[in-house]
């Protein structure tokens, strides 16, 4: 442990971190007990459960989650895991339960937790002790977060407060889940979310999503550029200006808020400009789905982006959105959960082409998990020492390094001083 914190205390800033941050199981675990057991985490959206008694599991590590809508149509969070002798109660990621019933002795439990049946417990037994132990949940205009922790950071409605407004217009809460994808990639949970932060790679790697992406979106080292190229950055900056003041102008708001690494429940939401046609994220840049979100009249929306710590980023579109989370498996491989929404009227064949909307992002999940595999198989060698990020497109990458060496400092720097 003080070997750990020490080498927290000793990262250099603006650099990658140490190899064992990246393939160590005990620095893995200490992740999943400080990062992953201590902080808000995304895992789905309401319509993942839209009636009374659908249900969805989560397992984040050794823990198995249930995150169903109850008969009062309020989303709870449980753990997955029985009052008796402690059997998985739910097995499939998403079903519907009436109560949910332990396969092992039958107990049962109602869709709030509690325990409505066991036989054979004798007269003593109190039911009311036994009830599915909750686990906090939140939703943000429809975005599903829970916290494993018994008392879970505060700075949560501070994000909701910020962020209701630019997502509400999205309506997500009105959409359903066209399609989900699943795809482990070859790396540790913090180098698929290092990879997240920046577009440094974009150019080169990601011939489908830049279409409708801007050259200059994304940084550069304004020293590096020819005068065409400073025209060209120079424009962008006045087109990302002007859309920001006419959106901000219909109520969409749109300007940048970056709280990465100065929140415990880090944070960063911007809308940008789309090119082409500027509909919506596709090959064409034109709109995927013929029926737009929310109450949006006009396709061209832009972008918002909305970025959490530890595990989460998210598009959304005038036409459809796209939520991601990051689950990790172990020290080197990750769940990437990608899930893209439409308007819950839209039908599939009609209003859009499945095909046309998870272009874009399931050629790009699979070139971004190539490119963190590159990295996994290249940290694991004695070659491998910290590389620096580059100050104009990396920034972000910086800020999540950082959030997450404050945060495993501020909870192992409290656990070692209350154990001297
Ligand atoms: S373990 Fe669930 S009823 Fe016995
Ligand atoms: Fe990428």
């Amino acid at each position: 442990m003080s070997d750990l914190i020490s080498r927290l205390r000793n990262r250099q800033k603006g650099y990658t971190l140490e190899a064992p941050f990246y393939t160590d199981p005990n620095v893995f675990d200490t992740d999943m007990d400080v990062i992953f057991g201590r902080h808000w985490l995304f895992v789905g959206v309401e319509p993942d459960v839209a009636e009374p008694g659908d249900a969805m599991v989560v397992d984040i590590g050794k823990n198995s989650i249930i995150i169903l809508r109850d008969d009062d149509e309020e989303v709870r969070a449980f753990h997955n895991v029985c009052r008796h002798r402690g059997a998985r109660l739910l097995h499939e990621e998403k079903t519907v339960v009436g109560n949910i019933m332990c396969r092992y002795h039958a107990w049962v439990y109602n869709t709030s937790g509690e325990l409505i049946h066991a036989e054979h417990m004798g007269e003593g037994f109190d039911h009311s002790c036994h009830g599915l132990k909750p686990v906090h949940i939140r939703s943000l205009e429809g975005l599903l977060f829970i916290c494993l922790a018994d008392e879970p950071p505060e700075d949560f409605d501070k994000m909701a407060e910020v962020m209701a407004p630019y997502i509400a217009p999205h309506n997500i809460r009105n959409t359903k889940v066209a399609y989900q994808h699943d795809l482990i990639e070859p790396g540790n949970w913090k180098l698929t979310m290092e990879n997240n932060r920046e577009c440094y790679h974009c150019g080169a790697n990601h011939p489908e999503l830049t279409v409708p992406l801007f050259a200059y979106g994304f940084g550069f080292a304004p020293e590096e550029l020819s005068d065409t190229e400073r025209e060209h950055a120079d424009q962008y900056a006045c087109t990302l200006k002007d859309s920001h003041k006419d959106w901000e102008g219909i109520g969409l708001p749109s300007k940048e808020v970056d709280h990465l690494d100065d929140m415990v429940t880090g944070f960063r939401t911007e809308r940008l400009p789309l090119a082409g046609d500027g509909e919506s994220h596709t090959i064409d840049t034109k709109r995927a789905c013929k029926k737009l979100l929310g109450n949006l009249t006009n396709a061209r929306a832009g972008g918002l982006h909305f970025w959490t710590q530890p595990n989460s980023w998210h598009h959304f579109l005038g036409d459809h959105a796209i939520v991601f989370s990051v689950l990790p498996l172990d020290a080197e491989r990750s769940l990437l959960r990608t899930k893209w929404l439409v308007h819950k009227d839209a039908v599939e064949g009609v209003d859009y082409d499945l095909d046309n909307l998870i272009g874009v992002w399931m050629a790009t999940n699979q070139q971004d998990s190539d490119l963190v595999g590159f990295c996994q198989q290249g940290v694991r060698g004695e070659g491998y020492v910290p590389g620096p990020y580059s100050p104009h497109t990396e920034m972000l990458v910086e800020k999540f390094s950082n959030w997450y060496v404050g945060r495993m400092l501020a909870h192992l720097s409290d656990a070692s001083s209350a154990a001297a």
